[in-house]
């Protein structure tokens, strides 16, 4: 007779635990890096460009010295004699820290204050007097290759002009023939516009340099703690044993919290010049125009079609614009990241990838928001070209991608670029959610509605995400290959600590790793405590982006496990006094097989560890496990969309929103719901109102909140979640695939489709999100395109 423990019971997979950092958190007893105070503290603000491109022709911070409370005023110039006015990106660019020669984007540092309170350190920046030459600006690419433009990063002998790459991955030869053999060709071409993670709590550290132990510690706004300790280490030629990064409580991250700032550079030199903590806490229009923002590519390209429907070929062409400094952090080996994961669900025999990549006046771009380095522009142009070419057949939406997707029984499946997928029910999925809007009778309704001038329109988008890089042959930042760990420590009363080098900011990571541990081993989750974001306390991690946790950082979870269990049954056995052979695993228990009632628990096998174990043994029940995944795991989605359009305003509103995702197992199936449930809301966010751009001047546009707007409750439509569809990975440890991102990356083409399909006979091919009301309205009013391309006019 089974005596296993009720899994659900104890809080392991598939029990919607609720989120236990939730208990601090709604009792405002959160710790974020701006709760911290440390004593002597001083505090840091930064002097930022007001203009878009200008040589520095002198910076005079005499005035800002003489102030009371001013301890130190940092500018390029000193930071040069320290080589470091300029750092590595983590693209194998550099980037200014403090400008010295030149400023190449409004909202650039061009120095740093640090007083005794954040209110002197404000009012002596604005005491540095410095004296631009302004220069032409560049804000978008065909301005940066354009004849005579000023070659913006002047500062590398080898530049010649604003070209950072140009970089293509397929068969172009083979997608040239399926061209040849086409009936119909069907093009698009489209702006994927900036965008902002705007998580709500900016970007920040505390540097506290100690002289006495030459140790430093930084608290800091993470998503990649140890990342930014080897990063620290290289650029401040400090010993790496020497640096601890404490990634406290984050209060979003999205993408933003990745890479290295200025101001996290500036926050640690001052202490040590200092030899004081010093704070440096962003503010909302810092974050907005300078911080890593997302997208800006334009997307162009075509598909080759039989009459009947199938896709022959794919050819895209892509022109990046990745601001002053490419900062992009993405795997070296991929110049644009995993755009060519497009087309990945459908079955295309093959396809043919252009990029170029150019400099601009704009904040550093490329900052993979909410998406796996740029798996979000690919599903956005495969969803909308999918879209058009269905149209251009005069194909039913749903019977097109049907006859395209991947099937069942083709997996593993090799990508028209090259990836391989493993599993998915992409047909299934479609099917649900065409059932749930009852997909027949609305487009009924839409016609009926269009005799009566009212637009109804229906938007479908699939997407199926790379997610959890690497492996590791494949897959490095600046050479450091990605992987990741997990070490646990199960102590003498069965209670245990999981710590990984992942980092999260908001998913729920303390929740659900207990989980697979109590999966794994039967210990109950409310056991088990989870710590992360302390580089001298977690082991090595590539940090918490691009949806890699479950897949990384989580299987490293379940591997340690498995190591502990296998040291639990050899102390089981010598508890039972049997052979290791004769022992049987259930959840929670370990047993005689030949006599079933005869067992010892977990928590007794971890007892025993410490006090009672074999001769030989070495005692203790704790272990470190690295994780170098096989493969990518291959979420898969299908969101679906209905809208009425107000041809009047040109304001839409949605009527429903079906989601349909598969992302394998579900941990804790609640949090899976809160993760699809806030993506959905940010791609309703980029497609309907976040509006950030730039002016000719390179003045950013929008950078506000009365602009780009954060979606509320107010306007934020309701969604309708499917999760019958289940397909586990094969290769994870316990079947889960990444779902942090998946809402945001397929979200956006729904929405917009959905529009576009309500003006569908209009003659508009493509309206640029954000579908504002007067892009619309646009749209119907003089039946054409509309581009949100910069530069736009500033009182736009
Ligand atoms: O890397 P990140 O944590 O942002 O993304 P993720 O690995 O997709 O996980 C987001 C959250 O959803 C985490 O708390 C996961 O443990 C949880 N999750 C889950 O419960 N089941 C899955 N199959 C995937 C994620």
């Amino acid at each position: 007779m089974s005596q296993a423990l009720d899994e659900i019971k104890i809080g392991g997979l598939g029990a919607s635990r609720k989120r236990v950092e939730d208990n601090r958190f709604i009792r405002g007893k959160g710790n974020y890096t701006d709760d911290i105070t440390l004593p002597g503290m001083l505090h840091m603000e930064i002097l930022r460009s007001p203009l878009a491109h200008a040589r520095i022709k002198s910076i005079d911070a005499s005035k800002a010295w003489d102030i009371p409370g001013v301890h130190l005023v940092l500018t390029g110039e000193m930071m040069a004699t320290r080589n470091l006015a300029w750092m590595p990106t983590l693209s194998y660019d550099t980037q200014a820290v403090l400008a010295t020669d030149k400023v190449r984007f409004q909202g650039q540092e061009v120095a740093c204050v640090i007083a005794d309170d954040p209110y002197i350190a404000k009012d002596a920046c604005e005491a540095i007097d410095v004296e631009y030459e302004p220069l032409p600006v560049i804000v978008n690419p065909w301005q940066a290759v354009a004849d005579g433009a000023p070659v913006i990063r002047d500062d590398k002998e080898q530049q010649r002009g604003n070209v950072i790459y140009d970089w293509e991955v397929g068969d172009a030869a083979g997608t040239d023939r399926a061209f040849e053999q086409a009936d119909v060709v069907s093009r698009l071409k489209l702006h994927y516009p900036r965008s902002h993670p705007s998580p709500i709590e900016c970007c920040g550290s505390i540097a506290d340099f100690n002289r006495a132990t030459s140790k430093l510690t930084v608290y800091m706004t993470t998503q990649a703690p140890h990342i930014i300790r080897a990063a620290v280490a290289l650029v401040a030629e400090l010993p790496e044993h020497m640096i601890r990064i404490i990634s406290p409580d984050i209060g979003g991250g999205f993408g933003n919290k990745v890479p290295v700032y200025p101001g996290y550079v500036c926050s640690i030199l001052a202490s040590i010049l200092l030899e004081r903590p010093v704070k440096w806490i962003e503010d909302k229009s810092g974050n907005l125009i300078s911080t890593g923002f997302a997208r800006d590519i334009y997307l162009d390209g075509e598909m080759a079609l039989r009459r009947d429907g199938k896709i022959l070929g794919v050819r895209m062409h892509c022109d990046a614009d990745h601001g002053a400094f490419f900062s992009d952090a993405q795997p070296s080996k991929f110049k644009i990241g995993l755009l060519h994961s497009a087309f990945a669900a459908y079955d295309i025999p093959v396809a043919h990838l252009t990029a170029r990549g150019t400099y601009t006046n704009k904040a550093p771009g490329g900052v993979a928001y909410r998406c796996s380095f740029r798996v979000t522009e690919a599903m956005f142009f495969q969803e909308r070209m999918v879209q058009a070419a269905a149209d251009d057949l005069g194909m039913d939406q749903a019977e097109f991608r049907r006859m395209n997707f991947v099937r069942d029984d083709q997996f593993p499946h090799r990508t028209p670029f090259g990836f391989l997928t493993d599993s998915g029910q992409y047909a299934k999925c479609l099917e649900v959610g065409l059932k749930a809007v009852d997909y027949q009778d609305f487009r009924r309704q839409q016609r009926e509605a269009r005799e009566r001038g009212r637009l109804l329109g229906l938007g479908i988008s699939t997407m199926t995400e790379p997610l959890g890089a690497g492996n590791s042959r494949e897959y490095d930042i600046l050479g450091i290959k990605m992987f990741d760990s997990a070490e646990l420590k199960v102590h003498m009363t069965g209670k245990a600590i999981v710590r990984t080098g992942a980092r999260g900011q908001g998913q729920g990571h303390e929740t659900t790793w207990a989980q697979i541990v109590s999966h794994e081993l039967g210990i109950p989750a409310d056991d088990i405590v989870v710590e992360e974001g302390d580089t001298d306390t977690a082991p090595f991690g590539m940090g918490t982006y691009a949806s890699r946790s479950t897949p990384v950082a989580g299987a490293a979870v379940a591997m340690v496990s498995r190591k502990i269990r296998a040291k639990a049954r050899k102390l089981a056995a010598h508890l039972l006094e049997v052979s290791e052979e004769d022992v049987e695993w259930e959840l929670g228990r370990f047993y005689v097989r030949s006599a079933p009632d005869r067992g010892v628990t977990i928590q007794e096998c971890a007892m025993a560890a410490y006090s009672n174990m074999p001769d030989g043994m070495e005692p203790g029940l704790e272990n470190t496990a690295y994780y170098d995944p096989p493969n990518l795991t291959w979420p898969f989605a299908v969101y679906i969309v209905t809208v009425e359009v107000d041809p009047e305003t040109g304001v839409w509103d949605v009527l429903k929103l079906v989601a349909v995702d598969d992302c394998g197992v579900r941990i804790n199936p609640m949090i899976v719901e809160g993760q699809i449930m806030g993506g959905l809301t940010e791609a309703y966010a980029m497609a309907n109102m976040q509006f950030i751009t730039f002016d000719a001047d390179g003045n950013c546009v929008g950078s506000n909140y009365m602009d780009y707007l954060l979606p509320t409750a107010w306007e934020t439509p309701g969604f309708e979640l499917h999760s019958e569809v289940v397909t586990p990975c094969p290769h994870h440890p316990i079947g889960a695939k990444g779902i942090g991102e998946c809402a945001a990356v397929g979200g956006p083409a729904a929405y917009v489709n959905a529009v576009m399909d309500a003006l569908s006979g209009m003659g508009v091919r493509n309206i640029d999100m954000p579908l504002l009301p007067d892009r619309v309205w646009e749209a119907i009013t003089y039946r054409r395109d509309v581009s949100g391309a910069p530069p736009v006019r500033s009182d736009d």
